[in-house]
């Protein structure tokens, strides 16, 4: 048992799932991590606090007015102390909860008094996880920046199948860690990421773009930034909110998208192309609105430059990594493909798969590295896949 001097809160709520927070306890307090477990009245029901006070070692806390002479205001005391916390399951009521502020009992009122970083583990049945209103409380939450464990899909307590069941304790175990020991592979190196799509015009209020919103590009910014790197965003038109710390440089068109990136290439270590960008423009740009006739309308396209394929070409001693959209043959398809443009990884998705793609929180993708590794990796949260992709590059320095 190795000792830290970390103190993890542990939040139970009141779902089936509360039993696995048992073995999430018993983890932590093995890893020599100091656990606090705070029970709402509801937990109680499905897991006894006595279960979970010889696991972590101390007392469990229920009530905000419990006696408890370890600190002079509980609550304060606790919010204080917490490195983390972590609340594991977290129900559709405590996601509400705290989404909106209320502090109702010891668990809510400890969330909005500490600054220790959150990590919520959302645990429950399917429909009740995709209600919108649901869905909408976490995307408040982690626009503040709370971290959201994405629940597995399977078979739920409930006899339905679907979204909704708490992932193994091991992958809560490793995000714990993670947060409590932040990684700084990335310190000191600079990466340059292009993300979103590209806007080309047509007319003064005409262009063509495509479906990408640009989350894929955040992630990985956020990520990397999280890991000590410096970020490059070059970003084409989001309406997502753009990572504090980074420098931000706006581009509409492929063609400015291609100058700016030429422009801070000389300064990156790493080179992500995670956008969208237009392989075609109108090949001639009408200074006047374009009036309509009664004949169609034909617009002649031509070539953009391949941004990634022309950094490519000046590559020396930078890692580049680039994106495939393919709707058949992914590897051949890649592995061509990472060739041509001289990438060290190629992140290659199946857009015709649900879940994938432009516009969705989550994707499936294959990893093709340049030495002909292939990773084929499940359906995931596009932050989870940032993490990864991340964990690829680091190998490669
Ligand atoms: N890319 C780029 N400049 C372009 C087009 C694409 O930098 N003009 C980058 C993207 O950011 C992405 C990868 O190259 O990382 C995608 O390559 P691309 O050859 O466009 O593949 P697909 O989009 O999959 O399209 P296609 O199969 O039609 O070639």
């Amino acid at each position: 048992m190795s000792s830290t001097n970390k103190t993890v809160v542990v939040g139970v709520t009141g779902g089936i799932a509360a039993y696995k927070s048992a073995e999430l306890v018993s983890r932590l307090y093995k890893a020599g991590i100091s656990v606090q477990v705070i029970m709402t009245e509801n937990a109680t029901r499905f897991i006894t606090p006595l279960t979970l006070r010889t696991l972590s070692g101390n007392p469990v806390l229920t009530d905000a007015f419990q006696e408890d002479n370890r600190w002079r205001v509980q609550h304060i005391g606790i919010a204080e102390e917490a490195d983390l916390l972590v609340i594991a399951p977290a129900t559709a009521n405590i996601i509400a909860k705290i989404a909106h502020g209320l502090a109702d009992d010891l668990l809510s009122t400890v969330v909005l008094a500490t600054r220790a970083p959150l990590l919520l583990v959302p645990a429950m049945n399917t429909n009740m996880f995709t209600n919108p209103v649901v869905q909408e409380n976490l995307a408040t939450l982690r626009k503040r920046g709370f971290h959201v464990l994405e629940p597995d899909e399977g078979e739920l307590a409930c006899g339905v199948s679907g979204k909704g069941r708490m992932p193994e304790v091991d992958v809560i175990f490793r995000r714990v860690w993670e947060l409590l020991a932040p990684r700084t592979d990335f310190a000191g190196k600079t990466l340059l990421i292009t993300s979103g799509p590209t806007q080309e015009d047509i007319d003064p209020v005409r262009y063509i773009t495509n479906r990408s919103t640009g989350r894929m590009g955040l992630a990985l910014a956020h990520q990397a930034m999280a890991r000590g790197g410096k970020v490059i965003l070059v970003t084409g038109p989001t309406n997502l909110p753009l990572p504090e710390g980074a420098s931000i440089v706006r581009v509409r068109s492929a063609r400015e998208m291609f100058e700016r990136a030429k422009e801070y290439y000389p300064h990156c270590d790493i080179v992500i192309g995670a956008a969208a960008v237009a392989d075609y423009r109108p090949r001639t740009y009408s200074e006047q609105k374009v009036k309509k006739s009664d004949d169609d309308l034909v617009i002649e396209l031509t070539r953009n430059p391949d941004i990634l394929g022309e950094l490519g070409r000046d590559k020396r001693n930078r890692i580049l990594v680039g994106f495939a959209a393919e709707t058949g043959d992914l590897i051949a398809n890649g592995e061509a493909k990472m060739k041509k443009k001289n990438l060290d990884l190629l992140v290659a998705n199946d857009v015709t798969l649900d879940g994938a793609g432009f516009g969705v929180d989550t994707n499936i993708v294959t990893i093709i590295s340049r030495k002909g590794e292939i990773t084929s990796l499940p359906k995931m949260s596009k932050d989870d896949l940032a993490r990864i992709i991340l964990d690829k590059i680091a190998e490669l320095f």
